[in-house]
């Protein structure tokens, strides 16, 4: 689950667009769009670590009329699952994918031609440097920002067991290990973007995309990515975290996981 394999970013897939459906009342992407759009007849929206395609997938129908989308990953295998183009009755969006490692080459994306930046469950691997250097340039453009399914480092177990609390604490110094950006910033992506955005000058708006899992079949892939990565935090804590997993696997028919996430948007 830390991995980006089409099969994880599957499973995931239906999670986060319910997540979504929840945050979209407070975030009005129709009306940013028409704004953003003003006189042009084609809305331009640049996806950073667009994977195999969900925030166009999620975001297409919202913004509505004619789309031209920038796809941007580093996995060639990830970008070829992505469609040429997706339409449905009143709206149509083509897709441009680009090979690019977001660490090295942030400046080689085109800012300008966009209006809308996006990204979703990208913050969360990035360095606070690597941030404010995204912001820059979306400033600089004058562009919009959407930036979806940011971890905040809220999670709740229904029923809680011994060991969630040491085996979410190992998680998420996991979660701020280099991803290939510098030191991730993890769960405090979100409120530093937030941040950062608001002294800009952008109005911004956020909204909880939570995750809420009960089906057992992701909640193991959870448990197993989590324990993973607890180990791989503290190798010490191998046999707590083995009795945890095993715990937790035993219960998944009558499990309840809450991740929390935020979704922001932020206009010029
Ligand atoms: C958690 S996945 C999210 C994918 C997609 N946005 C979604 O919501 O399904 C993170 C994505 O960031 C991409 N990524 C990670 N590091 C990157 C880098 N250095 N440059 C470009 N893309 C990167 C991964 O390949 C992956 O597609």
């Amino acid at each position: 689950m830390t991995g980006f394999s089409t099969d994880w970013l599957a499973l995931r897939e239906p999670f986060d667009r319910t997540a979504r459906s929840a945050s979209a009342a407070l975030l009005d992407l129709q009306a940013a769009a028409v704004r953003l759009r003003g006189d042009d007849p084609v809305l331009h929206v640049i996806d950073l670590g667009c994977g195999t395609g969900a925030n166009l997938r999620e975001l297409a129908p919202r913004l509505g009329g004619a789309q031209q989308w920038l796809m941007v990953d580093d996995d060639p295998c990830l970008l070829a699952a992505l469609p040429e183009s997706i339409e449905a009755p009143g709206w149509h969006a083509n897709v441009r994918p680009i090979h690019l490692d977001l660490a090295l080459a942030l400046d080689a994306v085109p800012f300008e031609e966009a209006r809308l930046v996006t990204a979703s469950a990208l913050l969360d691997l990035v360095s606070a440097s690597w941030l404010d250097a995204l912001l820059d340039h979306v400033r600089a453009a004058n562009v919009a920002a959407l930036f979806a399914l940011n971890v905040d480092g809220r999670a709740a177990w229904e029923p809680g067991l011994a060991g969630d609390a040491e085996v979410h604490e190992l998680f998420a110094a996991h979660q701020r290990r280099d991803k290939g950006f510098g030191p991730a910033l993890g769960g405090e992506a979100a409120a530093l973007a937030v941040a950062r955005l608001d002294a800009m000058g952008y109005r911004v708006t956020q909204a909880q995309s939570d995750w809420c899992i009960e089906e057992p079949g992701m909640l193991r892939a959870m448990i197993e990515g989590m324990a993973d990565a607890a180990l791989e935090q503290d190798p010490s804590a191998q046999e707590r975290v083995g009795a945890w997993k095993a715990r937790r696997l035993a219960l998944v028919d009558r499990t309840c996981l809450r991740i929390g996430h935020l979704d922001i948007l932020a206009l010029p």
